[in-house]
């Protein structure tokens, strides 16, 4: 093992600072006309009607497709990245921004005129804004974690046990609306070529992407190709197919041309998901020694209406299994307003789930009177009592013990507004990540040249996180090879298939697939060696043979690939894998760990919070690239900031309109918010969990942020605030 785990730039670093990588809207298509969406300007009822004489008579518009002309779509199959609705099917209005019609024209400001121009009538109805006031109506999810489990969980009593606790919280938790907010905004090129649809767009999975398409339009998935080599973020909002990739290829198909459909940053706020709401109630009790006895955690998640979908943000995920718990039970419900479709963000349900189960567990240490890192280490789980499993591994105690030390953790003073610097007020607060390490079956094609080089192919994506890179350190490691010599391919569904690239998986689905493949390439080029009529290598132990990138070497010497394919008069040499995950996820649980720890210091008379230093410490596996990962660490730890301090979605409470669509008043971190950073890994070299032991670490590090914060907040203050953003006006009591 080589270069695996090395800090090596990013193979793609150079296209991307030099604008050579090809981002989804930038492809040259020839001929290609401009889409634009129209979008509702109320809240809930229906569509009566359409003038579009206007928008019809400005220059250059080619169709306006509205519900009343749209081509109706066969919408069968598809996959849970699937998002059926709003697609121009039907005349009903679910929430404001809603799009009912597409105005397609030769130039893009022609599109934009004319759509300003489509005059809707509608017959409005009151929305639903607000989960507060339909929390009553709070309903059970029909198809919860698609189906993999109960949304309900229930191990002992934790009612009885809560009253007979020596210390209690029971205290509710409110977590906003949230927009992911990537720099690239959603796009698509749709081209028809007879039945063959071609797309370029920004995507978080292709082969979702084309499972989806075939499925609208009623094609086999061979006659879908869907190409995104390059994402400039996602954080799950590109993780499903939402419908204006699907009405740019309805577009396409209407006015017989290739059409581009790029969202503007408004309406990034209206067309592809966002973090739900959540009101969280937690009761939690310990004894008098500080063991937790009583853990129970009902979530309720802001949803849209049903004809949109179902997503149920999973809070209560982490409560089940992160601690050492005889009594722990755990429900999750939906509330529907008027409002888009909830998704996925980064650290779906366990960012959000995460930040009452830490700040509870705060709470309860502090009514217990223990430090709060002494009273998570009294309760550490060993195995998963949810489960009832043993760990793959779990070095979150050496995340907690090497984050401490690095912080400086036990020089920490018990007492709220007990440590000043100047007139400052600082805290310290900490809390627990975790993540679960999911895999998927993935598969790779690796082809070596006689020249000495290798293409490795796989339809997987790269949303900003290193795949190409790290793919070609598991490529060189494996062939033996400079990783300057591997040229990795991805962004086509053309390769062989890979999932979405969320819940942090592609390492460990993508990574065992290119190993794999490579493994062949290594036992097919020794079997040449073996076979090879010109050589006197039969009869040589396999196991003596190793190949080191352009030739293989035995014992009787070197033999250059180059050659080994003349002697079989071939070019290349190719193999191919599909690997899927084994036995382990039957065994073991399987999770990445971590611990924040976060000072801040808050102003006295003015409330103002900042965070002055933060040091943390995860459990991510094995680590394929230290840069690659470092740098995951320090953004997920950023965005968690906003989450803390900023983030939040604002809506009209009249007309259910999102008031703050854009970067301006949808306040996100900028340098100027963001401290010091420390984040490290512990070692951990397991390899239970998949070939390359990786756990995914591209979440993790957001969940537990928020908490921290909101613990140092309470040590810096003594206010404790349950609901994020942590504002000024939260301080001032
Ligand atoms: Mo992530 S929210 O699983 O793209």
């Amino acid at each position: 093992m080589g270069i695996i785990g090395q800090p090596i730039d990013r193979v793609d670093g150079r296209l991307k600072v030099t604008g050579r990588a090809k981002y989804a809207a930038e492809f040259a298509v020839p001929g290609v006309v401009h889409a634009v969406l129209v979008q509702s300007t109320i809240g809930a009822g229906s569509i009566t009607g359409f003038d579009l004489s206007e928008a019809q008579s400005t220059p250059g518009v080619l169709a306006i497709i509205t519900p009343q002309n749209a081509p109706k779509l066969t919408m069968k199959g598809g996959t849970q990245q699937t998002v059926r609705a709003p697609l121009l099917q039907d005349m009903a209005i679910y929430y404001n921004g809603q799009h009912v019609a597409v105005v397609v024209a030769d130039t893009l400001e022609r599109a934009s005129d004319a759509a300003a121009r489509v005059k809707v009538r509608y017959q409005a109805a009151e929305p639903v804004t607000s989960m507060d006031a339909v929390l009553d109506q709070a309903y059970m999810p029909k198809n919860f974690r698609n189906g993999e489990r109960p949304a309900d969980s229930q191990r002992g009593n934790p009612d009885l046990s809560f009253s007979a606790g020596a210390a209690n919280v029971d205290a509710t938790y409110i977590t906003p609306m949230e927009h992911h907010n990537p720099m690239e905004p959603h796009a698509t090129i749709a081209q028809w070529d007879a039945d063959r649809l071609t797309v370029w767009t920004a995507t978080q999975g292709i082969s979702g992407t084309q499972t989806t398409l075939a499925s609208m339009f009623g094609l086999d998935p061979s006659n879908v190709r869907v190409i995104c080599p390059y994402v400039g973020g996602g954080f799950g909002c590109k993780g499903s197919t939402w419908p204006p990739v699907t009405l740019a290829a309805m577009a396409a198909k209407v006015v017989g041309k290739p059409v581009k459909l790029v969202l503007t940053r408004a309406q990034m706020y209206t067309s592809n998901g966002y973090r739900p709401r959540t009101i969280q109630k937690l009761r939690f009790a310990a004894d008098d020694q500080g063991h937790l006895v009583s853990m129970r955690h009902d979530g309720f998640s802001q949803m849209s209406q049903a004809p949109l979908g179902e997503f149920a943000e999973p809070v209560g995920l982490a409560t089940e299994m992160l601690y050492d718990c005889p009594n722990v039970a755990v429900t999750h419900r939906l509330v529907a307003t008027n409002a888009g479709l909830p998704t996925y963000m980064r650290a779906p349900g366990l960012a959000s789930g995460n930040f009452a189960l830490e700040s509870a567990i705060d709470e309860l240490a502090v009514a217990s009177r223990m430090d709060p890192l002494e009273f998570r280490l009294r309760n550490y789980a060993e195995t998963d009592e949810h489960l009832d499993k043993p760990y793959a591994s779990k070095a979150l105690r050496a995340c907690y013990q090497q984050g401490a030390e690095l912080f400086g953790w036990s020089r920490r003073s018990h007492e709220p507004r007990s440590m000043r610097d100047g007139n400052m007020l600082t805290g310290w607060g900490m809390a627990t990540s975790t993540y679960p390490t999911h895999r998927l079956p993935a598969s790779a094609r690796v082809r070596l040249g006689a020249d000495g080089t290798a293409l490795v192919q796989v339809g997987t994506q790269d949303i900003g996180t290193g795949t190409y890179t790290v793919m070609s350190q598991v490529a060189a490691d494996t062939l033996g090879m400079d990783v300057r010599r591997i040229q990795f391919e991805l962004g086509d569904s053309a390769y062989p298939h890979a999932p979405v690239s969320g819940g942090s998986m592609t390492v460990a689905s993508v990574g065992p697939a290119v190993l794999a493949a490579c493994q062949a390439m290594r036992d097919k080029l020794f079997d040449m060696a073996l076979d090879d009529q010109r050589l006197s290598w039969s009869g040589t132990d396999r196991a003596s043979l190793q190949l080191r990138g352009e030739a293989v070497i035995g014992p009787k010497g070197r033999i250059p690939v180059a050659e080994l394919l003349s002697h079989q008069r071939q070019d290349f040499v190719e193999t191919s894998s599909n690997v899927k995950p084994g036995e382990e996820e039957k065994r073991y649980a399987m999770h990445a760990f971590g611990a924040q720890f976060i000072e801040v210091r808050v102003d006295p008379d003015l409330g103002e919070i900042r965070v002055s230093r933060i040091v943390a410490a995860f459990d991510g596996g094995r680590i394929l690239n230290a840069k690659t990962a470092h740098s995951q660490l320090i953004g997920g730890i950023v965005f968690g900031l906003g989450m803390a301090l900023l983030e939040e979605t604002h809506v009209d409470g009249e007309t259910g309109r999102v008031v703050n669509a854009n970067v301006a008043e949808y306040l996100l971190p900028v340098n100027a918010d963001v401290p010091d950073i420390t984040a490290i890994l512990v070692k951990n070299d397991e390899l239970v969990s998949n070939p390359l032991g990786a756990k995914g670490i591209g979440e993790l590090p957001m969940v537990g942020v928020a908490a921290a914060v909101a613990n140092a907040v309470y040590h810096a203050t003594g206010v404790r605030v349950r609901k994020l953003p942590i504002r000024i006006e939260d301080l001032l009591v």
